[in-house]
């Protein structure tokens, strides 16, 4: 790299460094200097939704995180959308279960019907984004069709599709298969398509390692493989290269923004999908992440706002344009003081 700080000429007072760091005691200098920024418009807030229940209910592995019954749906975007967010992701919960995860294709399912609510109130002033996947719905709880104790790809990618097509019928703007099952975006694509959803964009979870830190997620949903695990078909997290090759297929299958998750401990693959790629990136901040930040600062060992603070604006120097975060509301109100 060049270096002008050798010449002679600066005495050390007036080394460009040394005044860098003066004038940065002005706030509004420090204001102009800032490489990277973060607005309440980056940030993707999740929602789980619950069929069945008549009240909402802590997740205990994410404290201050709920899942919420459907008469609640209309005041929790209410009130997202007040701190100035303006995209959620929604997850459901359902209170059937079978081996072909029905219950996610369903035209009267959880998230079907939270689509039809949240579009009806709040017509375009929100975005809408799903989870596209099985794992809820099934019996087994794998993110795919089982055949034979074995999840098979190919009836499951025709699965997602139906999925995401219910999903758009009811009001999703995009939607976010997380199978990770090969072809997926394709499949979804094609579906889309063929039933005039040509409009409904795809995020593909491109780049999803297969990670403990979904751990108090799968408690949340109630979604733990019942028998085996998803290293079959989640990412190895040694292999960036691997990650980068994933970010392509999804590319060329049709996916028109893609993900990276977690977030934290792959900022790396975050950097490297920004020189690769020219369309928007997601960086999904997962469960794990946010517990381990609200366990330190509920013993009082961190400063939540603060580690909260610099996480986000981390993930967005590597090269995130929007984040999904269980810390969107907290962060949009500290963003607004
Ligand atoms: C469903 C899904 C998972 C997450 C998002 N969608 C869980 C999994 O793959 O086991 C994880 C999100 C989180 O941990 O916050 N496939
Ligand atoms: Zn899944």
């Amino acid at each position: 790299m060049k270096n002008n700080y050798g010449g002679s000429h600066y005495s050390n007072s007036s080394f460009p460094t040394v005044r860098l760091r003066r004038l940065r005691r002005n706030a509004a200098i420090r204001g102009l200097l800032q490489e990277t920024h973060l607005s309440v418009k980056d940030l993707i807030c999740p929602i789980f939704i619950q069929e069945g229940i008549e009240r909402s209910h802590v997740i205990e592995s994410m404290p201050e995180i709920h899942r919420i019954p459907l008469s609640e749906i209309i005041s929790e975007v209410q009130t997202i959308f007040d701190l100035g967010i303006r995209a959620i992701i929604v997850f459901g919960i359902p209170s059937y279960k079978d081996d072909n995860a029905s219950s996610a294709f369903h035209k009267n399912g959880i998230v079907q019907v939270s689509c039809k609510l949240i579009r009806k109130h709040f017509g375009d002033k929100i975005a809408i984004i799903t989870d596209v996947c099985l794992c809820q719905y099934t019996t087994h709880g794998h993110c795919g069709v089982v055949l034979n104790k074995k999840v098979d790809n190919d009836s499951s990618i025709i699965s997602l599709a139906r999925v995401a097509v219910s999903h758009a019928e009811a009001g999703a703007d995009i939607v976010a298969p997380s199978a990770m099952m090969d072809g997926q975006i394709k499949s979804i694509r094609e579906g889309l398509d063929k039933s005039g959803f040509t409009d409904t964009a795809i995020m593909g979870y491109s780049a999803k390692q297969a990670s403990p830190l979904y751990e108090p997620f799968r408690d949340a949903a109630n979604s733990s493989p019942e028998f085996g695990d998803r290293k079959t078909y989640q990412m190895p997290f040694t292999n960036a290269r691997e990650a980068m090759r994933e970010i392509e297929f999804d590319i060329n299958e049709g996916a028109d923004i893609i993900m990276i998750k977690p977030a934290i401990p792959y900022l790396d693959l975050i950097y490297q999908a920004k020189q690769n790629t020219n369309l928007p990136i997601c960086a999904y901040s997962v469960s794990g992440e946010y517990a381990l930040i609200r366990a330190a600062a509920d013993e009082g060992w961190i400063n939540e706002n603060a580690v909260m603070t610099e996480f986000l604006l981390a993930i967005k120097r590597a090269g995130a344009d929007m984040i999904i975060t269980y810390q969107a509301k907290k962060m949009a109100k500290l963003l607004n003081e």
